[in-house]
């Protein structure tokens, strides 16, 4: 549909929640791009072509985080969802295109009732897609939350709707993409969110050998180097930026101490970018970089830990030993 189809408060509040965000976007960058070391914030990398480059990554050889959950997934969803007594209600919490989801719901033994599944996240294209996935299934209702996870979660679990056991789901090794005190907060909430006998079911990337998470995050087919630098793309076109992309190289780093692999950006050579929009002109110098990403790998003891300290038990853990990766379920005590 043309925005001049729309009606013209709904396109007036399309174009002021556009311009809202490109002013959130450009403080961001004046102010991320003025720290030491210069950052940008990882949630910039998916606009509509980084959305579709980080489904690439998915499909790599090398990057095996989607298809280890899809088959751990697979394999036990019954187990997953089964110690959940009267299950009715899931809450994803950035859902994709709802593959996962129909994954479990599907999987489910004996489930004769209907199932409430609501979707949380910031893209609108991720929930068209998801909804549409779920829609197919027998007995599912959809409710979609355009929304940050914390104001999703408190949405859906305001459901009047909910009754019996909530599953909540943070899948995907997303849970890693947060720093440390980052990530124990939102157990927190998580936990704040749901009643005892619920359960949260997360998915997280295992610590394995350097050489193999360095192939994950520098693929040799340059996907992962595209999906970073489309970051300076993006602040080209939308905040009329003068990055030259020749000039910056995409590198991963495994951070041992952190348990951490960091995407940087490596500026080959001094030089002056101007950045418009956010009212910014920024040295570099030969070798500095900006700091786009980070992703924490967990030992399977330290998942259980995170949701312990916010108040969960560990119930069980499922783990592909193959590609490293576990899917844990925490139960509200
Ligand atoms: C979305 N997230 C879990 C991915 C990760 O593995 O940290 C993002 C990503 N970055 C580079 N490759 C994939």
């Amino acid at each position: 549909m043309t925005r001049a189809l729309l009606h013209p408060r709904i396109a007036s509040d399309a174009v002021s929640a556009e311009a809202e965000a490109r002013r959130e976007f450009a403080a961001d960058v004046a102010r991320d791009l003025s720290l030491r070391p210069k950052r940008l914030q990882p949630k910039y990398l998916y606009d509509a072509l980084g959305s579709q480059l980080f489904e690439a990554i998915c499909e790599l050889p090398w990057y095996r985080i989607t298809r280890a959950e899809r088959r751990l997934l697979t394999r036990y969803a019954a187990a997953m969802t089964e110690p959940l007594a009267d299950l009715t209600t899931m809450i994803e919490l950035g859902c994709g295109s709802g593959e996962k989801l129909a994954l479990l719901a599907g999987g489910m033994r004996r489930r004769g009732r209907p199932l409430r599944v609501h979707l949380v996240d910031i893209s609108p294209t991720a929930l068209d897609l998801s909804a549409r996935t779920l829609a197919t299934l027998p007995q599912v209702s959809v409710v979609t939350h355009g929304a940050s996870y914390d104001v999703g979660l408190r949405q859906a679990a305001a459901s009047p709707l909910r009754h019996g056991a909530t599953l909540a789901l943070f899948l995907g090794s997303n849970i890693g993409n947060f720093h440390p005190t980052e990530a124990d907060a939102f157990f927190r909430s998580v936990r704040r969110a749901l009643r005892p006998g619920d359960g949260f079911l997360v998915g997280a990337d295992l610590v394995k050998p350097e050489p193999v998470l360095l192939r994950a995050y520098d693929d040799p087919l340059g996907v992962t180097a595209a999906f970073d630098k489309n970051l300076l793309v993006r602040i080209n076109r939308e905040l009329g930026g003068t990055f030259d992309l020749a000039d910056f190289t995409h590198e991963a780093r495994w951070n041992a101490t952190e348990l951490r692999v960091e995407m940087h950006l490596v500026c080959r050579r001094a030089q002056q970018v101007a950045i418009p929009v956010a009212g910014l002109s920024v040295a570099f110098e030969a070798g500095e970089t900006i700091w786009t990403e980070s992703s924490y790998k967990y030992v399977p003891a330290g998942i259980g830990a995170c949701g312990e300290a916010a108040g969960f038990d560990c119930h069980e853990q499922w783990i592909d030993r193959d590609a490293g990766f576990a899917v844990t379920l925490f139960r509200v005590r």
